[in-house]
This record gives structure tokens, sequence and C-alpha cells, in this order.
């Protein structure tokens, strides 16, 4: 066996972690074709120095019996700030062969105490029009005073905006009164959206000498806002929208980056680039909400040189310099950015700059939430398209398009006299005259002021231009002000994304549904910057907890979110958690967040989901008390029937074209959800207790569903497709309804003619609602239906993701309203989890797929289906034929886990395949070999 794919809190090589006891994970591979082959021993060495493994100096853990890989947390010497850490592990296996020692992992940890920080907040004084900074203390002393829930709102906008019309107050503190949200802005802040008040970007910087003979050089760095740093003008690290968005108030992320090959001997130059991002711009929100958190841009930043006399410190402090009148005039995630390059001080962030005219750096002393490390992988470019065509609608307009909707932003190059200006507006579809469709942008949160959209004002000569600190949902990009017609590679649109790797891989003989598989795929790319978003273009662009748990199951087959979750389920589950006892609608919460049946249980179901597929019981450990809090209102908001009421909480079956359930039932069927989720976790944290009772009430709730929202003919109470959908998927049909239950769904289903009419609570669960009904052959022939609403219609549409609504385009129709379509909404996309679960049949039987089930439901109009994912022990592989009578099946199955593998034709009792190795290929990328059965 080789052991590959080492990895500390799920990354690999990570910087500046803040844990004291972080958890490490690997990989078996083994090279030879045999079955039963199993770690039965490991031993991990951790050592300060690559040099030490002969006596490590911080644990020697010798063979340590079982066959886990994942999820193995530090217990050798305390570790320290800053302090690096080298590991490897080697394992023996059921034979007694004993393997070399891996690669050397390693790690270093950060600034764990907020005394280690000398650096302070600065920013740079501005008239950019905005009322003066206000001590956030004050504000904040409120918000103490007063508590999170209710009425921060006033609390938050007396210290900020200083505008306290009536109208505006009961907008802001409709947290008190519960009123309808859907308030007209007042005048003063839809002019304040008009007129882009919001802080100007800024720049900053500082020259330093290097000290003597540093042995290494490491940078800390974050920002209230969002940063870019630069040492001798190299961009330092290739992250991008750092710090990404977290509740502000609660934690921050730091960033840490290994900086010493960036700098010289002598004079050097750190300098920065700050925008407003999240913290202070302008806000989805009813009304417009900007300075969410604060109202200007702020950098933290320090730098650490080891030497043999000590540490030597260069701190962001009022020694450095800074201006708000640079090239970048405007920067908002939404609007766009404006850059007016005959502004931009060149050469301010290299040596000699003369900064004379520059301000000195002010010393903020914000409010905010703990300094914390950055858990999941940054927001990176993973790829770069060139256009596939330019066309020019009207006179001197063009048009480029990339071939695929993406997120992300362009790079343009332009050799236009001084002063031209360029206008590039980006969205994803066009009009019927060609031109860029814009009328989606705006859902109402914010006005329709210009979004997506960047004014690029030439210098003069040939220049080069990327924006900084936005990023746009778009297929097409429309360029006006050009003076000549552009050649196609002038411009490249550049995705960016959380980083994770991609671990599911879809294809089969229907060419739609393998690419409907590819559109998932790249909506889950566009909607995942630091949170998962609902939209990446219009409006909204929020971590909607219900778009996020209704997607988890697909996104957690799709792409390793290990990491990514980490953060995001904190975000729900501790700064998103309301006093009033449930998990607000979006997370990161501002304030708003609702009850919202679907929605808040996300806070339960998304650890829930984590814990199954990575084993993590950290994420559960962590966050029990909240859901246990939750999971108990629930329970006393029950009635005497033991159901939720008549009147469930939030949007139902959102945008379901007429097959959605009742309140009542969406809300019972959550709440058992929740139970079951809650029992297991109970019991997986050594509970039991509360694992007992938490069952008891799941039964109870089960036969009250059964009892009042079941009727003797299998009906599910006042509900259509959706209800059948909760029912058989989440296990609510007692055995003795079973047959009269699925004749019911079937004929519901056939209602609409085998056509989709579920919205964002159904979908998810239809087919393998409709898979444990035993209907499979309608299943299968509604995932196949072309015409419309259906998941193939769009892509017959020419869609290259997923889009937010059935009829978002339709060849009769045209769009739908433009309040609310967007053409990038992965929650239909749900359907990804049918795909590898059901068709390839790949599920985990134990938390993380230590033991899994391989069940594909073969046939039924598609001939074959290859189906792959990369689980956290290996990659996991299917690939079936349906030849008539005779069926082929091959299935990879990784060393050291164990396959249970049921054949659709064979009777019985699973047949139990267990492992089957995964082999090296030559390009050192695992490869499966394949068990013909
Ligand atoms: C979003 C949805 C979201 C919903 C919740 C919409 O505007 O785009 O995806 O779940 O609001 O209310």
């Amino acid at each position: 066996m080789k052991i590959a794919n080492l990895r500390t809190e799920y990354q690999r090589e990570p910087l500046g972690i803040d844990r004291r006891n972080p958890r490490f994970s690997w990989e078996l591979t083994a090279e030879t074709w045999e079955r039963d082959k199993f770690q039965h021993a490991y031993w991990i060495q951790a050592a300060s120095d690559e040099h030490l493994f002969d006596a490590p100096d911080l644990w020697d853990t010798g063979f340590i019996e079982g066959s886990e890989t994942c999820q193995i947390r530090y217990q050798g010497s305390p570790l320290h700030s800053r302090q690096r850490v080298f590991w490897r592990v080697c394992v023996r296996d059921e034979r007694g062969v004993i393997t070399d020692w891996s690669p050397t992992a390693s790690f270093s940890v950060g600034l764990l105490d907020r005394k280690d920080w000398k650096a302070s907040w600065i920013g740079i004084e501005s008239d950019d029009g905005l009322p003066p900074f206000e001590p956030a203390d004050k504000v904040w002393e409120s918000i103490e005073k007063n508590g999170w829930g209710k009425g921060w709102g006033q609390a938050k906008y007396e210290g900020i905006l200083g505008e306290e019309t009536e109208e505006y107050l009961k907008i802001v503190n409709q947290e008190l009164t519960c009123k309808p949200r859907f308030h007209n802005p007042s005048l003063s802040i839809r002019q304040m959206f008009r007129e882009k008040k919001l802080a100007r970007p800024r720049y900053v910087r500082r020259e330093f000498t290097a000290a003597k003979e540093f042995s290494k050089a490491v940078l800390y760095a974050t920002a209230l806002g969002l940063y870019e740093l630069y040492i001798n003008g190299e961009k330092v690290g290739d992250r991008i929208l750092s710090p990404e968005w977290t509740s502000y108030n609660r934690r921050v992320q730091y960033q840490t980056y290994d900086v010493t090959p960036m700098l010289r001997r002598g004079v050097n130059t750190l300098s920065a680039r700050l925008g407003n991002g999240w913290y202070c711009g302008m806000w989805q929100f009813w009304p417009q909400m900007p300075h969410l958190y604060g109202r200007e841009p702020l950098l933290l930043a320090q730098l650490e040189m080891e030497t043999e006399e000590g540490r030597v410190l260069v701190v962001s402090d009022d020694n450095w310099k800074g201006t708000d009148q640079g090239g970048l005039r405007f920067s908002g995630l939404y609007e766009g950015e404006e850059f007016d390059a005959r502004m931009e001080p060149r050469g301010f962030d290299q040596n000699g700059f003369d900064d004379s005219l520059w301000k000195n750096a002010v010393i903020r002393r914000p409010k905010h939430g703990k300094l914390i490390w950055q858990r999941s992988e940054p927001i990176r470019v993973t790829q770069v398209l060139r256009a596939v065509a330019v066309t020019s609608p009207k006179n001197k307009v063009y048009v480029f398009d990339f071939g695929q909707n993406l997120v992300g932003r362009i790079k343009i190059k332009v050799d236009a006299p001084e002063g031209t200006r360029i206008r590039l507006f980006h969205n994803e579809v066009l009009n019927a005259d060609g031109t860029v469709y814009r009328e989606n942008l705006s859902a109402g949160h914010m006005t329709r002021a210009p979004h997506q959209t960047l004014d690029y004002i030439c210098a003069g000569g040939q220049e080069a231009y990327c924006p900084y600190f936005t990023y746009m949902g778009f297929r097409y990009v429309e360029v006006e002000g050009l003076p000549y017609e552009p050649l196609p590679d002038c411009m490249e649109a550049q995705v960016i994304h959380t980083d994770f790797a991609e671990t599911g891989a879809f294809s089969c003989s229907d060419p739609l549904v393998s690419k409907l598989a590819m559109n998932i795929k790249w909506s889950q790319r566009g909607n995942m910057l630091g949170i998962p978003t609902d939209c990446p273009q219009r409006d909204e662009r929020c971590g909607y907890t219900g778009d996020g748990q209704f997607f988890m199951p697909t996104g957690l087959y799709n792409m390793d979110l290990a990491a990514f979750n980490s953060k995001w389920i904190r975000d729900i589950c501790q700064d998103s958690f309301r006093r009033e006892g449930y998990f607000a609608d979006h997370a990161p919460d501002f304030g708003a967040g609702r009850r919202n049946v679907g929605w808040q249980e996300a806070g339960v179901i998304c650890p829930y989901l984590q814990y199954r597929c990575y084993g993590d019981t950290d994420i559960l450990a962590e966050n029990y008390e909240a859901m246990v809090q939750f999971t108990m209102g629930l329970h006393e908001k029950a009635d005497e029937r033991g159901l939720q009421g008549k009147d469930g909480a939030g949007n139902g079956d959102w945008l379901n074209l007429g097959g959605g359930a009742s309140h009542e039932v969406i809300a019972a069927a959550y709440y058992i959800r929740v139970l079951d989720c809650m029992a297991e976790i109970a019991r997986a944290l050594d509970k039991d207790a509360d694992a007992d009772s938490l069952q008891a009430l799941a039964v109870q709730a089960r036969a009250a569903f059964a009892d009042h929202l079941i009727d003797g003919e299998g009906r599910i109470s006042d509900s259509s497709q959706t209800g059948y959908a909760l029912a058989f998927a989440l296990g609510l049909v007692p055995h003795g309804k079973r047959e009269a239950a699925a004749y019911q769904f079937k004929k519901e289903m056939e209602r609409f003619e085998g056509r989709l009419a579920t919205g964002f609570i159904g979908t998810p669960l239809l087919l393998p609602a409709l898979h444990a009904a035993g209907l499979d052959d309608m299943a299968y022939r509604v995932l196949l239906r072309r015409d419309a609403p259906s998941w193939l219609y769009p892509v017959r549409m020419g869609a290259t993701t997923v889009w937010e609504r059935w009829d978002g385009y339709t060849e009769e129709k045209g769009y739908a309203d433009s309040g609310m379509n967007s053409f990038n909404h992965y929650a239909f996309g749900s359907v990804g989890e049918y795909l590898f679960s059901v068709i390839g049949g790949i599920k985990e039987r134990s938390p993380g797929y230590g033991e899994f089930y391989i069940r594909p439901v073969i046939g039924r109009g598609l001939s074959w289906a290859k189906v792959s994912f990369h689980s956290i022990h290996g990659e996991i592989f299917v690939f079936w034929t349906d030849r008539g009578k005779v069926a082929e099946v091959e299935v990879g199955v990784p060393v050291n886990t164990r396959c249970y593998l049921t054949l659709p034709w064979g009777g019985g009792d699973d047949f139990v395949l267990r492992a089957v190795l995964v082999q090296e290929s030559s390009s050192g990328q695992p490869m499966i070999r394949r068990d013909r059965i």
C-alpha cells in the first residue's frame, strides 16, 4: 500500500491554523490488484523540523491499532503560535506488512492569542462625503445593552448612518414590529446608492528595510473590507476577495503567507489596495443597506522576519501612508468597478515612490469579532476562458460570448487614447437584438442603478485591466466605447470560486443528462465563493440556508466541501442562531434572518450531512447545544396531535408550479427529519440518553404524521407531488399505507403528465422518493423529459448552468418575470444527488464512506452510466451497461473500505464485495482498477 493525500484540517499544507489539536487524514492506494486490503494500524510522527524524524520532538505514536485514516486528532506536545509542524505516517496492513513512511506533510500555527497581534487597524481619512467615522464603541455599547435580537438595527444605524427618519427607523426595527418588510426605501438611501456613496477604495503603502539575515518571513493579514497586498510590486498570494465574508462582528478571518522569497535585502515596499466588499459595501436588504458592518475599509497586517537575534516586525500603523485618490474610483460587489487609469499612482507598490502628498494612515479601533484562521480553501481563479464569439449588435457595441455562464471577472487589454471611457456590462443571457439582457439583475433589494458594470477610463496606449473587488455572473459581456473593433483575444474570462477539489463525475448514455450534470457543477462553482449563495448576479448573492441545505447532498458528491462547510456551518450554527431559538434563513445573518421552514433546519441538516460524508463529529459537538435548543423549540411548538400546526412559517414549497404541499405537511415532515438527524447526532456524540428521547419523539411524530396527514386511501393531506416526495423520501409512510400511498403518488405525478411541478422543498426529494416508493420507471420518465417544465428543457434551450425557475425562459413566453429570474441558481440542481446515489447507486453506509453501498438502478431509458465519487477514503467508481437481458457492472472500491453491492436483478441479501484496490497511474493520479462482477 501507498499513502497519499495527507491533509491537516482538510487542507494540504495549511498555514496559520488556529487549532491546537488539528485533525489529520490520508488516503491509501495499493500497488497490486487484490481484495481485502486493509490498514490494521498506523504510526504518526510529528516534529518541528523535517530533519528531526529520527527523534520526533512533538509526537511519536508508535503503532496504534485501527483502520481510521481521517479525523485523527493531533495529541502531541502542545502547539504554540507560529509553530511549524511536519508530520508523516506509516501503516501496517492486514498481513502485517508495513509501508514506507509517507511523504512529509506540514502546517503552521497562526497567531493564537490577540496579544500576538502587534499591528493596528489602519484607515485613511477621506473626503468621500460619508458621515465622519463614529467610534464604533458607542454603537456596540448600545447593541450590548439592547441585545442582538431586538432593535439592533436601530442601535447600529444611530452610530453609522446618522439618518433617523421616522420611516427609516420603522424599517430597520421591523424585527420589533414583525410587520411585512417590503417597504419603499427612503429617498436619502436611494440617493446614496445612485451616487455610489460607498467608501472610495484606499491605497496604502510603507517602505521598510528588511532585517539582516532573516531566515523566514511570514505575513499575517486581514481587512475589514477586502484587500490585496503587494510586496515590491508583486501580489502576495493568489487569493481573491480576501478575507471573504463572515459576520464580522463575530469573527474575522486572517490569512497567512510565507513571503520569504518575496523580500529583498535592504529596502522593500509593502502596500495594499482596499475595497468595501461585504463589510462596508452596498447590501441586499429592504431597504438598501450600505455600511452594514462598518463604513470604511481597514487593514491589519503584520510581517514577521525571523532572525537569529529574534523576530523583527513590520506592522500596519500610522507610519503608513495612504490615499483614496487612486485609479480605483469605486468598487462594489454587486455594482462593479470604476477605474480611472489616469489617476493610478504608478509605482506606489515599489520603492522610491513619492508619497509626500499622501496622508498618514490613521489608527482605528473598530469593534469586531475574534480573529480566526480561514479554514476553507481561498477563492481563486480556477480557469480562464476565451471568447467563442464576438458580435456587434449595434454600431460600436460589441458583445463577447464566453460560451459558458460563469462567475468571475474579465481581464481586458485595450489600446485607446487617453480619457477614452470603456463600459462593460455583464450578464447571463441576451435580448432578441443580441445586446446583453440586464433586467433580471435587480430583485428589488437595490435600486436599478447599474449592476455588474465596469467603467475603465484609459490612460492612453496599451493597457490591461482586471477588476479588484467585485465579481459578476455572466456569459456575455457588452462593451461600449472602444474606438475600434476588438479582437476576440483582447478579453479573457477568469472563473473564480472557492478552490475546492472536484470529487464527483457523472456521464451516461443520454447526452442531455450528462450535460445537466455539468451544468449543476457550473452552478455550484459559481455559487460557492466563501459561502454558498443563492445566485451570483442579481442584488441578493446571500447565504440562504435553504438553498444550501437543499443542494448540499449533491454538492457533497460534486466537490470536496469538507473545509468549506466547516466554515459555513459555523456561520449558520453560531453566528446566525437567533436568540429566539431558530437558525436564520441566511448565514451570515445580517439581522433580518427569519423563521422559514426548510431554511431554518439547515442548522441541523447541514452538520448532519457533513458528518455523514466525512465522519466529522467535531462539527456536531461544537454546535450541539444550538441544535438541541432549536429542536426543543420545535417540540414545544407541537400541537396536541404532535404536529407543527397548519401555519408553517416561511416560504413553503418555493417556486413550485402547482405540485407543492401544505405548510402543515412541510413543517411536520421537517420536524421529523430534524428529530431523526438529532437522534443520530446525539448517538454519534455518545449522548445516549438524548438519543433515546429524540428517537422516541421521532416515533411519536411519525405516528402523528401517519394518523393525521395520510388518509385511509394513502392520500397526503392537502398536498401534491411535494407532499409525497417528503413522505417517501423521509420514511414517513407506515408499512400498512405504503401501497396505497405509492398509488396516489403515481396518480399525482400523472396528473401533471409526469412533469415537474415541485418547488425548492419537493424537488431535491422527488426522484429519491419515487425510487423509495418503487416507482423507478416514473422517476426516470420525469428525469428524461425534454419539454417544460423539466430538468432537460433548459439544457435543450442551451443552458450551461441551472436556472432558478422551471420556466425562466420558454419558447412560448420568453423570459419570466425579471424581478426574480436567475439563470444560475443551484437549488433545482439538487437532482444531482439522484444521479450519484440512485443511478450510480453510491451511498455511504457508515459516516465517512468507510463502508458504503453500490446499488444502481439500471436501464429504464439509459443504456449506460459512469459515476465516480472521490470520498475521504478514496475513489469509488461504478460503470454499468445495460445490454438488454444482460447488464455489466464494473466497480472500483478504495483500499481499506468495504462495499455492499446490490445488483438490481439479484434477489436476497446484499452481496458483499470487499476491498478492491486503487492503483497509482503513471500520471501520479490514483486510478481505479475495476472488479468485474
Ligand atoms: C432567493 C432564494 C431564496 C429565497 C428565500 C430568494 O430571493 O433567491 O433562492 O431561498 O429568496 O426567501
